[in-house]
């Protein structure tokens, strides 16, 4: 079962447990973090799942779609390790996966 460390808006650190097959939106939403608003529920439609990922596994996640890169270029706090948290789905390698949920743009 792949662990999460999410961190929240206040800088606050909390490992979670997911599961292989959830997206790390619905792993960070289901754990109660409300900053997520993941307002489309992962159609890759609303950016409002914004996250920065740990750059040492960016090896290993999927690679940024067309229309994923499309919403984050309209974010004003896009930086080189941020993702919509919806288009990556947990594998087992992930595990220890580092997210910081991104400012609210
Ligand atoms: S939840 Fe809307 S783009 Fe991810």
């Amino acid at each position: 079962m792949p662990k999460l460390i999410v961190v929240n808006r206040a800088g606050e650190e909390q490992a979670v447990d997911g599961s292989a097959g959830l997206s790390v939106m619905e792993v960070i939403r289901d754990n109660g973090f409300d900053e997520l608003l993941a307002l489309c529920g992962g159609c890759c439609s609303c950016a409002t799942c914004h996250v920065y990922v740990d750059p040492a596994f960016a090896d290993i996640l999927p690679a940024v779609s067309e229309d994923e890169n499309d919403l984050l270029d309209s974010s004003d706090v896009r930086n080189e390790t941020s993702r919509l948290s919806c288009q990556l789905v947990l594998t087992d390698a992930m595990d220890g996966l580092r997210i910081t949920i991104a400012p609210e743009d």
